[in-house]
């Protein structure tokens, strides 16, 4: 089906329904309100370089560059169109260290080398638990390049889950950001955490941890707004990416997923009360032997609406490959799907669901007809008699999605 044609059908199977069901869907403006191409910047020359082999970075895999790192980011951190440059070829280690802003304007940070955190446990400065490279107060930067950001977490990974284990890069408090290209991988815990952020888009960038490494979610994003993920590459031990707390018009588009947990909406941990998540939108995706593939998981109090999710396809390794599992006291709300085709190997893939209304349109298996829930009087249109006819009617209502 025709992209155009089916976000049309969609916008208006929404008013058919709100007309015909007196649902309240008038906030279900998700895609105007994703900001598709704002202020991103694009810088080409003219740039300071700040080369941490000029402040004394070795890069042999063996030396302590942290000291090195921390000079140069002073440096390019206070100059004006500047770049951080992790040159390519070699491997720094660098200890947990907190890249603080607000830096000079049009601040790149060019990483196209390795750079790695030491593997041992029991050399990690208890005061720096939970962060390995943490960006924050950041505006307008550019994370790009074609390095890796390698976390060192096998050690870790055995440990007890007691332990505060890092996330390997976090960018915090930040708007305006773009990351490009990086590869991340081995994270004791998240690999890449996005928190209290807004505006941040993220392209062409590759996650991966073994599939049997503990919580190494892939992206995390948390009480952050307008993200958008895409082209993108995710293989962890946990959720390939995980938005919780607060987080709001999200949209990931062409992602590929696997292993992992799948893509997993809302808390999974008790410690986030009163939070909302709101406008999110997978829009292609791609999963291969993923635990769930879509999940929505929520505890009490945190409120999920608007979610939508279409042209996604994969294989589970459980057999509920659509999980949405909402609280009872605040029932999830507003879930389209469209296009789904997930199966687990032996064909007995399902939907759970408890708490969570919403409809399904085209392909959807395993079936979603668990999301119509029927305490709440809906009268279903048949879509495919009045599509057509209604798209043509309603030809003024297409919204383009393309990014
Ligand atoms: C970097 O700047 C901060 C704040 O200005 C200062 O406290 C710190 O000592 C500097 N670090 C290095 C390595 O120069
Ligand atoms: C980095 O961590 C190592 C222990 O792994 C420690 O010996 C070293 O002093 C740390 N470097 C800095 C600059 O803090
Ligand atoms: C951790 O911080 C405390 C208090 O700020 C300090 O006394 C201690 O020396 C620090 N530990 C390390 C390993 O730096
Ligand atoms: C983990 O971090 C918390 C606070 O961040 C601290 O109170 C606790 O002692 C840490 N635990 C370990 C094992 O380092
Ligand atoms: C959740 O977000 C709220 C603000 O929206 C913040 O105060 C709280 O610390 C966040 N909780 C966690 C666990 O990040
Ligand atoms: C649907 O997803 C597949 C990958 O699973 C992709 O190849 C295809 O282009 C997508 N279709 C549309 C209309 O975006």
């Amino acid at each position: 089906m025709d992209k155009l044609f089916l976000v049309s059908f969609l916008g208006l199977l929404i008013t058919a329904y709100a007309v015909a069901g007196n649902m309240l869907y008038d906030n279900f403006n998700i895609l105007e309100e994703l900001v598709e191409d704002p202020f991103w910047i694009s810088e080409r020359g003219g740039k300071v370089l700040v080369n941490v082999d000029s402040f004394g970075a070795v890069g042999d895999g063996v030396s302590d560059d942290t000291e090195a790192f921390k000079k140069a980011w002073n440096t390019s951190c206070s100059t004006p169109k500047s770049a951080f440059l992790v040159p390519p070829g070699r491997r720094y280690i660098v200890n947990a260290t907190k890249f603080q802003g607000p830096c000079a304007d049009r601040l790149v940070v060019q990483i196209d080398g390795t750079i790695v955190a030491p593997d041992e446990p029991n050399d990690w400065d208890p005061n720096l638990s939970r962060l390995w490279l943490d960006f924050s107060k950041q505006k307008g930067v550019v994370f790009q390049g074609n390095g890796v950001i390698d976390g060192s977490g096998s050690k870790w990974w055995a440990t007890s889950c007691k332990k505060n284990k890092s996330n390997a890069l976090t960018i915090d408090s930040s708007s305006f950001i773009k990351v490009k290209g990086l590869t991340i991988q081995n994270s004791q815990q998240m690999n890449f955490v996005i928190s209290r952020c807004d505006s941040v888009r993220v392209f062409e960038v590759q996650v991966s941890c073994p599939g049997d490494s503990p919580n190494t979610d892939g992206i995390h994003i948390t009480g952050s707004t307008n993200v958008i993920l895409q082209d993108s590459k995710i293989g962890t031990g946990d959720d390939c990416i995980s938005i919780v707390n607060g987080s709001s018009a999200i949209k990931m588009k062409r992602i590929y997923c696997g292993p992992g947990h799948g893509v997993s909406i809302g808390s999974l941990r008790k410690d986030n009360s009163n939070a909302i998540v709101t406008k999110v939108v997978l829009d292609t995706a791609l999963l291969r032997e993923t635990k769930n593939g879509v999940r929505i998981k929520t505890w009490q109090a945190v409120q999920i609406s608007q979610i939508m999710y279409w042209n996604i396809s994969g294989t589970t390794k459980s057999k509920e490959a659509m999980k949405f599992a909402c609280s009872d006291t605040t029932p999830c709300s507003n879930i389209v799907l469209s296009n789904m085709y997930l199966e687990k190997k032996d064909g007995t893939a399902e939907t759970y669901c408890n708490s969570a209304q919403g409809f399904g349109t085209g392909i959807v298996h395993p079936s979603a007809d668990c999301l119509n829930s029927h305490d709440k009087g809906y009268i279903l249109i048949d879509h495919n008699e009045n599509n057509a006819e209604l798209a043509e009617r309603n030809g003024d209502r297409i919204i383009h999605t393309e990014l």
